[in-house]
């Protein structure tokens, strides 16, 4: 995974499904190629495969099952998904919970796939517990500043510094993100400052007037 790096989590607003999904795919890829930053789609799982059949540019799934094939209904199955194109996924994101058994087979079953993991946290204790795990990355998100514009980066400061600090003592080769009302350069700038590897966001790019431009602006003071 290179760093510092953007994960773009597109969740299931409107502003990023279907056709738009694919628009703004083509906004990480550029603002991509102009920044030089690594940005990474996470599309709902229906948009995957047009996305990497249109668009060049990594792409992770929101969410795999901690399932092997067979009779699973309604489940996100890691094999069908790596062949519509991810070369990562989200785990145990604050909006879709996993129990620890689940979250360490998932890691597992990345690894064995040779695709990254990129793990959801909500504070610096779970943190420390999954980096036992050594997924690619943890992601640290108070649940309470995810969607509210208010950036973790510099509203609680001490959650991003700490996360990177116990993290890093456990297993140094797990990258820590910060998410949580990430929208600007400033943003994104007091993330890094603070030791992260990159952010994870969604809302302040997914609802601005511009995405790409938002996106050339959150990577702009690196
Ligand atoms: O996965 C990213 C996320 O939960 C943060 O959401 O809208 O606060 O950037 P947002």
């Amino acid at each position: 995974m290179d760093t510092p790096i953007v994960i773009l989590n597109y969740k299931t607003y409107l502003e990023s499904s279907g056709l738009k999904a694919l628009e703004l795919a083509h906004d990480l890829e550029s603002a991509a190629n102009e920044s030089g930053i690594t940005m990474v789609a996470a599309p709902q799982a229906a948009d995957i495969y047009r996305i990497s059949q249109e668009a060049s540019l990594p792409i992770f799934a929101q969410h795999i099952d901690a399932i092997a094939p067979g009779g699973h209904t309604g489940s996100n199955l890691i094999n069908t998904l790596i062949d519509a194109g991810v070369s990562g996924s989200l785990i145990n994101h604050s909006e879709q919970r996993m129990k620890l058994a689940d979250i360490a087979e998932v890691v597992r079953l990345c690894a064995e796939n040779d695709i990254e993991s990129c793990v959801c946290t909500n504070n610096i204790e779970t943190s420390k517990a999954v980096a036992a795990l050594a997924p690619t990355a943890v992601a640290v998100e108070p649940p309470e500043l995810i969607g509210t514009g208010i950036p973790v980066s510099q509203a609680q400061p001490e959650v991003v510094e700490d996360t990177v600090k116990e993290v890093k003592a456990i297993n140094k080769n797990v990258k820590v993100l910060c998410g949580a009302g990430i929208t600007t350069g400033d943003d994104m700038k007091a993330a890094m400052d603070l030791g992260a590897d990159g952010v994870l966001l969604a809302s302040g790019i997914i609802k601005a007037e511009s995405p790409k431009d938002a996106l050339l602006d959150l990577v702009s003071k690196l």
